[in-house]
């Protein structure tokens, strides 16, 4: 009789389309150029700036640099260290993505994730710094966007699991995940909650006529 299952799972299909089309995105650095170095004329593969002003990026997006082990791949939040383009290993803002295997051309692909709004800067620290002298280096604005996903965040405390109980079946709100206050990504959390409970709400009226 009652079309309510059919307005709940549409509710639901349309806050997973709404997730789908504001979520994450992975930006190959460079475009079909890649993170690439030429030692005979000293000169990057493309400009990195030209590239980075051409996209957008969000927390929770990855930078995917399509590289060989003749070039590293630095992040870090320290200006000095990057228009120094010098890594310090003891300095905590500095990702180091190398130690990569031994020799010369071993193709690579290096993703990076970006997990701190504002300006994040990347560089290669190989050649003595040449290589970032010579532009294989460039800096980005990340924004909030839509927050971390739990999978980037702190690790969640563990969830408080009820003992089953003789009327564990009628109450499964209980077990819905507790996330961080982590801007959007929790708000779309309450939403979906709000939406769960009125359905539940809807189920109940219903079994009472
Ligand atoms: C983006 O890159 C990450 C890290 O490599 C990967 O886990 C994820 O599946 C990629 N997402 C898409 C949409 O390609
Ligand atoms: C570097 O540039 C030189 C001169 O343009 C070219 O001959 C050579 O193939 C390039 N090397 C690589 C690895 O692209
Ligand atoms: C590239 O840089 C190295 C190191 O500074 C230098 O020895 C070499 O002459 C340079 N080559 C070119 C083509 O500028
Ligand atoms: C790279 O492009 C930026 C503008 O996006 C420009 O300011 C800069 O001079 C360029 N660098 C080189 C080496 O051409
Ligand atoms: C990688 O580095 C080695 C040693 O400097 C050089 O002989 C080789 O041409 C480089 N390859 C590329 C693709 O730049
Ligand atoms: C930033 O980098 C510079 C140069 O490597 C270093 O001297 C400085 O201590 C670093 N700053 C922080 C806050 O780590
Ligand atoms: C800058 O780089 C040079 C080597 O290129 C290094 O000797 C110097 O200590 C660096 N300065 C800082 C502040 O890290
Ligand atoms: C990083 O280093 C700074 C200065 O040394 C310190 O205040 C901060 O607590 C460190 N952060 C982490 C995550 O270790």
């Amino acid at each position: 009789m009652a079309p309510y299952p059919t307005i709940l799972a549409l509710l639901f299909t349309t806050i997973s389309a709404a997730s789908a089309i504001t979520g994450y995105q992975n930006h190959t650095v460079g475009g079909t150029a890649g993170w690439f170095f030429n030692s005979t004329t000293n000169t990057s593969a493309t400009n990195y700036s030209s590239w980075a002003s051409t996209q957008t990026f969000n927390l929770g997006d990855y930078l995917i640099f399509n590289t060989n082990s003749n070039q590293s791949v630095i992040l870090t939040y320290n200006k000095t260290a990057y228009l120094n383009c010098t890594v310090d290993d003891s300095d905590n803002d500095t990702s180091i993505y190398s130690g990569f295997p031994d020799g010369f051309n071993k193709p690579l692909t290096i993703s990076a994730p970006l997990t701190i709004v504002g300006l994040n800067y990347f560089f290669s620290d190989y050649s003595e710094g040449l290589q970032c002298q010579q532009g294989l280096a460039f800096q980005i604005q990340v924004q909030r966007g839509i927050g971390l996903p739990p999978s980037l965040n702190q690790p969640p405390p563990p969830p408080y699991i009820e003992p089953p109980g003789p009327n564990s079946a009628e109450s499964p709100l209980v077990t819905l995940p507790q996330t961080p206050n982590s801007g959007a990504f929790a708000n779309r959390v309450d939403g979906c909650v709000a939406i769960y409970a009125l359905g539940v709400a809807l189920v109940l009226l219903q079994s009472q006529r």
